[in-house]
């Protein structure tokens, strides 16, 4: 009877092990499935009609949720900078605060100066700039930026 209880552990703990090991390797392979099968492949599609661009004033920052995105018109008037509205720290949105000329992180109070450069943390570098693919009749399309 003594020696059966250890038995008993053994055998739990063997289909305990078993068990953590199946489920840490269907883990790592959904994991490397998903990796290599969608992300590279399946960059999100941002578009924004070309009105909304048309109406950016310089200096001040549109919100464009549908392209995740926060549209910048430059100074200069022609450039136009566009950057993730993800934040880099756990990726709440930024809102843009009009007054302090900011972005502001509501999660953790990382800011961002208008051109999403970092002023505060927890984040530690700045916002994601995206890249602009395309300037059609009626939109622009947005890409992100591989970081360096
Ligand atoms: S998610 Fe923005 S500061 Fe943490």
């Amino acid at each position: 009877m003594a020696e059966e209880i250890p038995m008993q552990r053994r055998s739990f703990f063997r289909s305990a092990l078993a068990l953590l090991l199946t489920t840490a390797a269907a883990m790592i392979a959904w994991g490397i499935a998903r990796f290599s099968l969608f992300g590279v492949a399946k960059e999100r599609l941002r578009e924004v009609p070309a009105d909304v661009v048309e109406k950016l004033q310089p200096g001040a920052p549109a919100h464009v949720p549908n392209a995740g995105a926060w549209l910048l018109r430059a100074d200069n008037g022609k450039d136009i900078l566009a950057l993730d509205d993800r934040c880099p720290h756990l990726g709440c949105r930024p809102r843009w605060n009009e007054e302090a000329q900011i972005y502001q992180c509501p999660c953790h109070g990382s800011e961002f100066d208008r051109d999403g450069n970092p002023k505060r943390g927890p984040a530690t570098r700045g916002m994601s700039k995206l890249g602009i693919d395309r300037i059609g009749e009626d939109r622009i399309v947005l890409r992100e930026i591989a970081a360096k």
